[in-house]
């Protein structure tokens, strides 16, 4: 186990990466294609910023990234720093979103408590916050993935946001330690676009 965390984490070093999570995100864009060059992306949680320097790999026309954390400054990607939960930051991710977004990623959780049942409806406390705004910014046929921690209220999520999809996914990478509930799940082409 320990073997293949250090594998992630030298192979992250060795690349520059920001983190080990950056192989989170290619093995889930390996499975499902979700980035595309040109596109335009709401990334949050993406401190320290592994899955940015994959993101920014695939050259994006736009990247807007939130975190709780200050993250590293720049023109692309541009930056928030604001707790998904407050309508401020979905405010200041208006005012800067210009055309709207074809990919929001979330990989947003505050330090787990090791409690179950606590991490699980942090998590998805995080992932409705994110849901709860797809309009008016998502684009048609945009996608949404969001980490989870797996649990009792997994389900009745899914099937609250999954009509708005064609496809729903859920997806656990190889990266992702085998004894931790995290989960990803992918809402692929969204229907109901306002703009
Ligand atoms: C697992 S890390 C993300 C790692 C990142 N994807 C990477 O590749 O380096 C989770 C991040 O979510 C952020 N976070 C947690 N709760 C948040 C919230 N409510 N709003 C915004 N960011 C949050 C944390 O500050 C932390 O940086």
């Amino acid at each position: 186990m320990e073997k293949r965390k250090d594998a992630y984490y030298r192979k992250a070093r060795k690349h520059g990466y920001g983190s080990r999570a950056a192989y989170k995100l290619i093995d889930i864009d390996r499975k499902f294609p979700i980035l595309f060059s040109g596109m335009r992306v709401l990334e949050i949680g993406s401190s320290p910023g592994g899955w940015t320097d994959v993101i920014m790999e695939r050259n994006p026309e736009k990247l807007l990234c939130v975190d709780l954390t200050a993250p590293k400054g720049g023109e692309l990607p541009v930056n928030i720093r604001g707790d998904i939960r407050n309508e401020a930051t979905w405010e200041r991710i208006r005012e800067l979103s210009g055309d709207g977004f074809d990919l929001y990623l979330s990989d947003a959780m505050s330090h787990t408590t090791g409690q179950h049942d606590r991490d699980h409806a942090m998590s998805v406390e995080i992932c409705t916050a994110v849901m709860e705004h797809c309009d008016p910014l998502l684009l048609m046929d945009g996608t949404v993935v969001v980490k989870q921690f797996q649990g009792d209220m997994t389900k009745e999520f899914i099937d609250r946001y999954k009509g708005n999809f064609k496809k729903v996914y859920i997806t656990k990478p190889a990266s992702s330690r085998s004894e931790s509930s995290e989960i990803y799940i992918i809402f692929s082409r969204y229907r109901l676009a306002s703009q």
